[in-house]
């Protein structure tokens, strides 16, 4: 089977849950508490396995309970974990909040994350044996991030990037040169544009999706939420809706949704269809309260398109 390599953070998710989320100098009283393994990284990995993929994981963890406990739940999944190395230190940790909404906010805290090597990507090399479909998100270090695309676009996979958290700054070329699909939100399309952060109605996610397709990669699939996702590829662009569902917990929808992504391309699947698998796992994650908790089965899924 075509592997999917998944370079990326993992973090112990910290949450609880609120009535609202609190503004600053604001205390207010929880609903709910629960550590659970997180990370943009490690919940794509975990969610790709669980949707069927043959997934390896390139990453950090620290020599910490944490950073056991978020190697077991990947191997739980069936992930390949040679990748995830421990080493002295903390692992990284998601401060959570999850309000009666769905919304969240989160503060990540990178600790082993932080120190994940350009050199780490070699070190690793047999990880990517078979490797059909590189993920890759922002929350390493860029210098890793873009020799993991350039090492995976060299040896003939498909590289997916999550511009997430949305960077600050512009990415460098040489990582947008070697992305063949990049998957923002809306926020994050918004930024990486040079514009302020925004809701984007219909014309402005695919004027904004046209001009990232400038940047390097051939294909922008642009996360709009409860609207689905807006597909744009040289020759057009095509809205995918998502089911109507109602909303428990949106942490790691994003997640999910790459990790369909790469499971259906993967599969071969057409990009029209992977697109519309990845809609329909992403919905069904946001029923669900956590972020590795709340991914989907195949079986889910496909019972799910049936209804
Ligand atoms: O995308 C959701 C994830 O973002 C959480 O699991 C948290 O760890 C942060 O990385």
């Amino acid at each position: 089977m075509a592997k999917i390599v998944v370079i990326g953070s993992l973090n112990m998710d910290v949450v609880a849950v609120t009535p609202r989320i609190p503004v600053a100098g604001e205390t207010i009283i929880g609903l709910k508490f629960f550590t659970a393994p997180g990370g943009k990284g490690a919940n794509q990995a975990y969610a790709a396995a669980k949707l069927g993929g043959k997934v390896g994981m390139l990453g950090r963890v620290g020599d910490d309970d944490f950073g056991r406990a978020m190697r077991q739940n990947l191997e739980s999944a069936g992930c390949e974990t040679s990748g995830v190395r421990a080493i002295a230190g903390a692992s990284g940790v998601a401060l959570i909040f999850v309000a009666g909404s769905g919304e969240n906010s989160i503060v990540v805290v990178g600790g082993a994350n932080d120190r994940l090597a350009p050199e780490d990507i070699a070190r690793h090399a047999a990880v990517f044996d078979e490797c059909a479909v590189a993920l890759l998100q922002l929350e390493t270090p860029l210098q890793t991030i873009t020799a993991a695309a350039r090492y995976a676009k060299e040896r003939g996979a498909k590289v997916i990037l999550d511009p997430a958290p949305a960077p600050g700054h512009a990415l460098p070329q040489a990582l947008l040169q070697a992305v063949d699909i990049l998957t923002p939100n809306e926020t994050e399309a918004a930024i990486l544009s040079g514009l302020p952060p925004a809701r984007l109605n219909a014309g402005e996610a695919e004027t904004i999706g046209k001009k990232l397709r400038g940047l390097g990669p051939a294909t922008v699939i642009m996360k709009l939420g409860e609207q689905g996702c807006l597909l744009i590829e040289q020759d057009g662009s095509t809205l995918i809706p998502s089911p109507k569902v109602t909303a428990l917990d949106t942490t790691a929808a994003g997640d999910v949704f790459n990790a369909a992504l790469a499971v259906g391309l993967s599969e071969k699947m057409e990009l029209v269809e992977a697109c519309r698998f990845a809609v329909r796992a992403a919905a069904l994650s946001v029923t669900r309260l956590g972020a590795q908790s709340a991914a989907p089965a195949r079986a889910e899924v496909n019972a799910f398109r049936a209804g």
